[in-house]
């Protein structure tokens, strides 16, 4: 039995003090829910909001990292400024640092291992674009991000990914995927890990929907078989619309 999670990414948004509010108010929340709960901050704010959810449900995670233990790169962050922070769980590949910020299949790869070797857990981002959608594509497009970033990753590192299916056609657009065809490609994404490893890793791998995700939505998204829980972005910064999704 997978247990959900849901978790929000806050992307750029929150200086400390709104950061701060946000996560006090969440706290209550979290604490009622049997889900588990993560916040994806900007860096800026983790020392601050880890006091915050200090005691509570709440996980703490970042939005990126670089795959090198230190060096010179420049603006860069690596996994151990993370778990010195308190951090536990890593965004890695979303959308829009594979669109804005030049990712490829190649650098996730790298950062996913990075992410393991020093404990953290990643969320790693796939899906299509419209185009691709319209192409009829999807199924190809989620698979080959997938493959490329488990590449070699032993079974049991692979069982620890949190794997989030996020059509970018959906993302801050207000178009969800409807339930069923996110749980079709969700479906499909573990069969994927199940070609690669075995039916027990795909088994354990949680895989969550993300794209225009709300209280609204929040139940008959996470009522769908394959579906093991929320990437939450814009509604995550609203602490009443967040404590719904996560109380479902
Ligand atoms: P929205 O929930 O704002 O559509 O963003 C989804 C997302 O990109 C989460 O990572």
């Amino acid at each position: 039995m997978r247990l959900p999670i849901i978790a929000g990414n806050w992307k750029m948004n929150n200086t400390i003090e709104d950061a701060v509010k946000l996560a006090n108010e969440l706290k209550e929340e979290a604490n009622k829910t049997d889900v588990k709960v993560v916040i994806c901050c900007p860096f800026t704010v983790l020392a601050d909001v880890r006091k915050a959810v200090e005691g509570s449900k709440i996980k703490l995670g970042a939005q990126n990292m670089h795959w090198e233990d230190n060096g010179a790169y420049t603006g860069e962050i690596s996994a151990d400024m993370l778990t010195e922070q308190g951090v536990e769980y890593v965004i890695i590949g979303h959308s829009e640092r594979r669109q804005y910020f030049n990712e490829t299949d190649e650098t996730v790869n790298k950062k996913i291992k990075k992410a393991l070797e020093k404990d953290l857990i990643p969320i790693l981002c796939v899906g299509e674009t419209l185009e691709e959608k319209e192409s009829n594509t999807t199924n190809e497009i989620v698979k080959r991000q997938t493959v490329k970033a488990f590449e070699g990753v032993e079974a049991e590192d692979a069982k620890k990914i949190v794997i989030a299916y996020e059509p970018i056609w959906a993302i801050g657009t207000g178009k969800t995927a409807s339930p069923e065809d996110a749980n079709d490609v969700i479906a499909y994404i573990r069969n994927v890990v199940k070609e690669t490893y075995s039916e027990e890793v795909s088994e354990v791998v949680a895989i969550q929907y993300g794209g225009s995700v709300k209280a609204a939505n929040a139940t008959e998204i996470m009522n769908q078989e394959d579906i093991d829980g929320a990437l939450v972005g814009g509604a995550s910064l609203k602490a009443e619309e967040f404590s719904a999704i996560i109380n479902f």
